[in-house]
């Protein structure tokens, strides 16, 4: 074919034969694969235990690091006499604040802020690091670490944020206890709240949760030479790399991170912790291998939650239902440093209802507790809580049905971002949700219910996750086999969320083979490509375009391959299964494994990477969930009955993987609604009280209904990017404790404005009703 000009087409569409790192393609037309319902890939490695998680590592000549950690909500660090210790048996090493190459500086990503260090010699809070131990087992460094003998000057503390802000309260940091204050404004409340029919003022809080992803926090360190190996349960390979080797001085060359199978991570395990450092560091000393994981008791103290939040929400409406003003002011805290104590905590008065006037102002504030992380969907349910009980206070205020008034309001752009949106699926969750749910009967049936003591109600709240679009960078390199089989090489995690299956349905729906021949390697600094950590509901729309243009790559050389052969154009030729065929004249077909340059070749390798977003577009998901609770009124305990779940993230990728992401979502949501919280004792010593799986309480199967319905809103996305697709991780988990709280006054008339949603909480408010009259 020399000489001739080559194009290569997807559907009928010619793509470029030189493109560029953001590349266009067209839109899937009908696709076989993608959409369909597909079971995890390494389904079977992850419950047959043979899947190798981080926590699962054994290496020969490997030792156990434990932490010291201050049992202080504040101290500072006298000294620290590691002589004791260090005579135990199979203690290999001790580190401290001063040992040489430990004296490191630390920073809590996610707000910047104030410096502190690896072993900070002032312990701001409980279960910061004071030193460590490697011995030949756990048993013994965690012997060790109890045997290391440490003075402290114990300080006042301030364990609660609204104490925090009070004159004389003790000072976490020299500069006082206000962190940061953000604050937001567009129009003019004063003008917005006198043009509306009904005001209304509510205060709304939400506690503070902690993470718990099964798998817990550590790594694994190993030393070859100058180049350090970590297998850590992580969320980003890259991130972790780019950390350690920041803080310990060493090339990104120098420092490969592996993390095939994580379990967990929600947000707290985008970056390293301390852990990591401090196993690099032991396994230097020793110069063996060092495996430090916490425990759940110390994964409670130190690797963060999502930070409770005091919100105070006036918001105007017409009677027409038009919103008028929205005026949100709100504290939070990011513990003892900068950690994202408010990071997002306003977004949704910003963007999800359309409303000219809006003015927020939310204020992070130190106090002496383990640090904030990201968690599914920061700041977004907490406001979601406040945002959607409002919204139904004022739908009750006008006399409006709660669906209507959130239908009437349903913006077209991004009034935060200034742009519109690319699509808006806003008002089909919520049509489409409510009709899968009943809404209509279900209310009808809570106005018509008897007096009893047991009580129906339906609730709903609606949705959106400012982020969910993804982007560059990632690459990605597929590589087909002279047998037709494939490697997908790539180097994000999969979190749990099906990442790995839903990028073999990609390849397989560019190349036509079965995913069970797709070979996945992930998530290894050494040996794949660069991808950013699998967080912000990104994954997908991140790494589906990558995967899907480097398949097409693939695709053009065989194409190109298979002419040689055939006589035929590459642009007149089809790839079907496990041949190639002209349309044109059926007797020209060739198998793949019959091509003579592949047969040759060995491989063929397509790189594929993720272009831009486009520029003048906002790319959200949206989502609106239905709830429908039974409330004992003599003893406040709430039932949940069922739960519809709608989402919109462009297009449906795997039928199956997204049900599931709205069931785990639920199932987290009603975590925040009904029973966790994080309990410090604010008056005797600001210590963590429930710092384990016994008394911080995790719904459990009794607390979640069976009868979970998800309603795919399947819209592919064409401006998004070239799958089409956005995320869906965390709108999943935005509306669910507010939806519980509208079905609860529903069923009672009490609104709960504080979670969780405990028996204790709600028979006080059901009592107080009572008296009331
Ligand atoms: Mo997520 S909270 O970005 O892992």
């Amino acid at each position: 074919m020399a000489g001739e000009k080559k194009e290569y087409y997807v559907e009928g569409i010619p793509v470029p034969e030189t493109p560029g790192p953001g590349e266009s393609l067209p839109p899937w037309g009908k696709t076989r694969v993608l959409g369909s319902r597909r079971p995890r890939v390494d389904a079977y490695e992850r419950v047959s235990g043979t899947a190798v998680y981080p926590s699962d590592i054994v290496l020969p000549g490997m030792l156990y690091g434990a932490v010291l950690r201050s049992p202080h909500a504040n101290a500072l660090v006298k000294s620290v006499d590691t002589r004791k210790a260090a005579g135990m048996p199979g203690v290999r090493a001790i580190i401290t604040g001063s040992t040489p190459g430990a004296d490191l500086p630390w920073t809590y990503r996610g707000g910047g802020g104030v410096a502190s260090k690896l072993f900070d010699p002032h312990c701001r809070y409980e279960g910061d690091a004071v030193a460590a131990v490697a011995a030949d087992s756990r048993d013994e460094a965690w012997d060790a670490v109890r045997a290391i003998e440490v003075q402290y000057d114990v300080l006042p503390y301030v364990a609660d944020m609204e104490a925090a802000l009070r004159k004389g309260a003790p000072r976490v940091h020299e500069e006082g206890n206000e962190a940061k204050t953000e604050s937001y404004e567009r129009g003019s409340v004063q003008e917005g709240f006198a043009r509306a029919d009904a005001v209304l003022t509510e205060t709304y809080r939400t506690e503070c949760e902690l993470h718990t992803p099964l798998e817990l926090h550590g790594c694994v360190a190993r030393w070859d030479g100058d180049a350090l190996n970590i297998w850590e349960s992580t969320q980003g390979v890259y991130s972790v790399q780019s950390q350690v080797a920041e803080t310990l001085g060493l090339p990104l060359s120098k420092v490969r991170v592996i993390g095939h199978y994580m379990g967990g991570g929600f947000g707290s395990k985008l970056w390293p912790g301390k852990y990591t450092i401090i196993a690099a560091l032991l396994a230097k000393k020793t110069a063996r291998p060092v495996k430090l994981f916490l425990s759940r008791e110390e994964t409670y103290l130190s690797v963060g939650n999502r930070p409770p939040a005091l919100m105070t929400l006036k918001a105007g409406v017409k009677r027409d239902g038009t919103l008028t003003a929205l005026e949100f002011t709100a504290t939070g805290t990011g513990g003892a440093y900068l950690s994202g104590g408010i990071s997002l905590l306003d977004w949704l008065v910003r963007d999800l209802y359309t409303c000219p006037n809006v003015r927020t102002r939310a204020t992070d504030v130190y106090i002496n507790a383990g640090p904030a992380r990201p968690f599914r969907a920061p700041g977004h349910p907490q406001c979601s809580w406040a945002l959607e009980q409002m919204m139904d206070s004022l739908a009750e205020a006008i006399g409006m049905d709660p669906v209507e008034l959130r239908l009437k309001n349903i913006p077209t752009v991004s009034q935060a971002k200034e742009k519109p949106y690319s699509t808006t699926g806003l008002r089909a969750c919520i049509e489409q949700g409510a009709r899968a749910f009943g809404w209509k009967e279900a209310r009808e049936r809570s106005r018509s219910q008897g007096g009893g003591h047991l009580r129906r109600g339906a609730g709903m709240a609606a949705a959106l996750w400012f982020a969910g679009d993804g982007g560059p960078p990632s690459t990605v390199v597929v590589k087909l086999f002279s047998d037709g089989s494939v490697n997908l090489n790539m180097g994000a995690s999969d979190i749990g969320t099906g990442t790995k299956t839903v990028m073999a349905m990609v390849v397989s729906e560019e190349l036509g083979i079965r995913p069970e021949l797709i070979q996945i390697e992930n998530a290894d600094t050494g040996t794949t490509q660069y991808a950013t950590p699998s967080g912000g509901s990104k994954t997908v729309p991140t790494e589906a375009p990558a995967v899907r243009r480097a398949a097409v790559r693939v695709k053009r050389q065989l194409l190109e391959m298979a002419s040689e052969d055939l006589g035929v154009p590459a642009g007149d030729l089809r790839l079907e299964g496990d041949e190639i065929f002209s349309p044109g004249d059926g007797a020209r077909r060739v198998k793949l494994t019959g091509i003579s340059r592949l047969k040759k070749r060995g491989v063929v390798v397509g790189v594929g990477y993720r272009g831009p977003n486009p520029a003048d577009k906002v790319i959200n998901p949206f989502s609106a969930q239905f709830c429908e609770v039974e409330v004992n009124t003599r003893t406040g305990e709430v039932r949940i009955l069922r739960f519809v779940g709608a989402n919109e993230s462009g297009r449906v990728m795997d039928a199956l993987t997204f049900g599931s992401q709205v069931i785990g979502g639920i199932t987290m949501g009603i975590g925040l609604g009904m029973t966790e919280m994080r309990v410090l004792d604010e008056a005797r010593t600001g210590k963590l009280c429930n710092g384990n799986w016994h008394d911080y309480k995790l719904p459990t199967a009794l607390d979640v209904p069976a009868d979970i319905q998800p309603v795919p809103i399947d819209m592919p996305d064409p401006e998004a990017n070239p799958a089409g697709a956005k995320g869906l991780g965390e709108p999943v988990t935005i509306p669910t404790a507010a939806a519980i709280a509208g079905a609860v006054h529903d069923a009672t008339g009490v609104r709960p404005t504080g979670t969780p949603m405990t028996p204790v909480l709600l028979a006080e408010l059901l009592a107080r009703k009572t008296e009331k009259g």
